[in-house]
């Protein structure tokens, strides 16, 4: 039996989108350029500015830019890539895609990011790069991972999807060049978007104009000015690439998010502290870590995890039971090598994960759930979804 029942649902997170991003989406229809242009390249420079990163190339999706990512960096089939299955299914996609072979690598149960002491246990003469994931927004123990890369010559190309905004020891994320590429994604959910779309954020110019190829056919130059006033029609395929470019009207978005992003984070992160205090003392909860000094959140998410053992019902009923509550909830994630094509995958390449599987990761994905958060969320809302938890356990 609901206790609340709220009359409207309650969703895991919306977009906040403002007047400004509408008008200057009307603006570049007006204008007459939608598709990749002035806008985008002038996107990609807040960008940079606000990460404090030479090189940020925006493109369709975080998905793409890691698979560019990975391409540009030369990984070649049957090349290992040390990653956790703590993620979006596109981290390992992107690697199996193109012939490597994802070797998974347990997470601590308090952040949900990848356990650094695991990571060196997992390294063969075919390793050849880390893709460590800031899961919620958390920033992952990045030092202890760059100093194992970098005594074993891997490269690190940081899964930075979710944190937008994060800061790793006083820098944001993807802003020290010890890892040779980050990649962001401004889906509707992440804490800035664009619609669709997402970013490499590199430090060296030896890949830049490899990126810029590979998202827009293999053509040599910034195609988007064949068709300026000074641009000329002619095109050059230097090789295939995907057709993942960015669209100004997307742009139009990323412009005013942008601006928005720190006082976003900031309201997330006094919603998330509400649910933190609201939440604390119930048995049966355990609740996320806040970080610290060194890895500063930029609460992408609040995930929770259930107890059985200890409140009686499993993490699957509880969402239920909060569904039933007009609530919306997260499952931030399922770890990829549950799903069924990884099942299959890790049965026929046994050496990629390790025998005794991935306890944590396991642990964790039968428990965990996310509530709902995003920075229009009003208070009297994330109550009736405190009060909710409370009931339903207390039952
Ligand atoms: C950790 C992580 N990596 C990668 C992605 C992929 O991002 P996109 O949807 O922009 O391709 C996501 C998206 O949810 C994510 O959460």
């Amino acid at each position: 039996m609901p206790y609340l029942r709220r009359i409207d649902f309650l969703p895991l997170t919306r977009p906040v989108i403002g007047l400004e991003e509408i008008e200057e989406i009307i603006d570049s229809i007006k204008l007459g350029w939608i598709t990749t242009g002035p806008k985008s390249a002038r996107f990609e420079e807040e960008l940079q500015c606000y990460n404090g990163i030479p090189y940020c190339l925006v493109m369709n999706s975080a998905t793409t830019a890691q698979e560019i990512a990975l391409q540009v960096l030369g990984l070649k089939p049957g090349d290992e890539v040390i990653t956790t299955p703590m993620t979006w299914a596109s981290t390992l996609n992107t690697i199996v895609l193109q012939g490597g072979v994802p070797v998974l690598v347990d997470i601590e149960r308090k952040t949900l990011n990848i356990d650094p002491a695991k990571i060196e246990a997992a390294i063969t003469p075919k390793t050849v790069g880390i893709i460590p994931i800031h899961l919620t927004g958390l920033p992952a123990p990045m030092n202890a991972i760059w100093d194992i890369a970098e005594k074993h010559g891997l490269w690190v190309v940081e899964d930075a999807a979710q944190a937008m905004g994060a800061c790793y020891q006083g820098i944001k994320i993807g802003a020290n060049p010890r890892s040779v590429m980050s990649v962001y994604s401004f889906h509707p959910n992440k804490n800035l978007t664009t619609g669709e779309g997402g970013c490499i954020a590199l430090h060296q110019e030896q890949y830049v104009n490899r990126v810029k190829r590979l998202r827009f056919h293999g053509i040599e130059k910034d195609a988007w000015k064949r068709f300026a006033e000074d641009g000329s029609p002619h095109t050059e395929v230097m090789e295939p690439g995907r057709k993942a470019n960015f669209m100004d009207i997307q742009a139009a978005i990323g412009l005013h998010q942008i601006k928005k992003l720190d006082a976003f984070n900031e309201r997330r992160g006094i919603l998330f502290r509400r649910y933190l205090e609201g939440l604390s003392g119930i048995d049966g909860l355990l609740l996320p870590w806040e970080g610290d000094q060194d890895s500063r959140h930029c609460y992408h998410l609040f995930v929770l995890r259930i107890l059985p053992e200890i409140v009686g019902m499993d993490r699957d009923a509880f969402v239920q039971a909060l569904r039933d509550e007009n609530i919306g909830t997260g499952i931030h994630y399922r770890p990829a090598h549950i799903h069924s094509y990884y099942r299959e995958y890790y049965a026929q390449n046994p050496g990629a994960l390790p025998p005794g599987g991935l306890p944590e990761c396991e642990w964790s994905g039968e428990r965990l759930l996310s509530l709902p958060l995003w920075p229009g969320m009003m208070e009297d809302d994330q109550d009736q979804v405190i009060e909710a938890v409370r009931q339903v356990i207390s039952q």
